[in-house]
């Protein structure tokens, strides 16, 4: 018998999993990076093939950093965080374990399909609609495990972490199914329901978004377990982390519009984006205020 807090009572299979294909993801997008960036010095080094051009590695370079490289580093902390500060296992190892070779079947799907030119043509969003479904599919079970775990905790409290981690579940979850909303006319070919400035508007709402939930909020996730673990020390102001955790979240959704500045897209939208960017200024350096504070005194470590 195993008690709660026995480190054997926890699901790191899979936290070790998408631990080790985060630097196996890392050291391919990266190296897709380098590729397409000396290709900006060198163009001839596409060797004249489509496959290998700078259209068609360059979002395989954005998708392979951001949702293998960085998706993989957030699936492995998440699981990790939400067991031991809620003292419970993962509810299900079967569903975790379906995150894990979902996710890494959608990688592998994007590393094909991309050079071989198939786009929904949407930034960040470029996966055609059988591989949205699949996304779709390991998301929504990200979703079970993740809260289900939340929910069957044995501690009262909800660590801010896990708030940073589940307004980043829940918001892309949102983000994927508006944005990739599109009409089939074949296997590999889809429309996107929305059209002229309303669809840009959906885009940059979706991409300017999934930086902020995925790269930015699933990012503190991470930043508000591990550093003060690192640095043995509390949060320098766990109010300050509530009140910046609302903040964020309310803010920044509206500021997807500053990516269309001087377009087709209504006057008073591209305002209302710019007056919504400053005001972002805020939460933003709340978290970095109270990472840096955490961190002030303890750097050697
Ligand atoms: C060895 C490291 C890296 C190299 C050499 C590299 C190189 C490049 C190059 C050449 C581009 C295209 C620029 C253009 O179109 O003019 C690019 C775009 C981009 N990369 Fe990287 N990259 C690296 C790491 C990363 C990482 C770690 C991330 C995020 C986790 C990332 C995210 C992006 C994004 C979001 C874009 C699109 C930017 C935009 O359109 O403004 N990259 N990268």
């Amino acid at each position: 018998m195993t008690s709660a807090t026995s480190p054997t009572a926890y699901n790191y299979k899979v936290v070790r999993q998408f631990a080790i294909m985060t630097v196996i993801w890392g050291i391919v997008g990266m190296g897709v990076g380098v590729l397409i960036a000396s290709q900006l010095v060198w163009p001839e080094l596409n060797l004249g093939l489509p496959w290998t051009s700078f259209g068609r590695l360059r979002p395989l370079h954005t998708n392979a950093v951001i949702f293998a490289f960085g998706g993989c580093a957030l699936f492995a902390t998440s699981y990790y965080v939400v067991q031991r500060t809620s003292q419970a296992r993962l509810i299900s190892d079967g569903l975790a374990a379906f995150t894990f070779w979902g996710w890494q079947a959608v990688i592998v799907l994007a590393a094909i399909t991309l050079p071989l030119g198939y786009t929904s043509s949407k930034e960040y969003a470029e996966l055609e609609w059988p591989i949205d479904i699949l996304i779709t599919l390991v998301w929504v079970s990200y979703a079970i495990v993740f809260f289900g775990t939340v929910v069957k905790r044995k501690v009262k409290h909800v660590y801010v972490g896990n708030w940073f981690f589940g307004g980043f579940i829940l918001t892309v979850a949102l983000l994927h199914l508006v944005n990739n909303m599109e009409l089939p006319v074949g296997m590999f070919k889809s429309y996107s329901i929305y059209a002229g400035a309303t669809d840009a508007m959906i885009q940059w709402w979706y991409g300017h978004n999934a930086v902020g939930f995925f790269l930015t909020a699933g990012f503190l996730g991470m930043m508000y377990y591990f550093v003060p673990k690192q640095a043995g020390r509390p949060i320098y102001s766990y109010r300050l982390s509530i009140v910046h955790f609302w903040a964020l979240i309310t803010v920044y959704i509206w500021a997807g519009p500053h990516h269309l500045h001087y377009t087709a897209l209504p006057d008073w939208a591209q305002s209302l984006g710019m007056a919504m960017s400053l005001i972002l200024l805020a939460p933003s350096w709340g978290g970095m205020i109270n990472g840096m504070m955490t961190l002030s005194g303890a750097w050697h470590k």
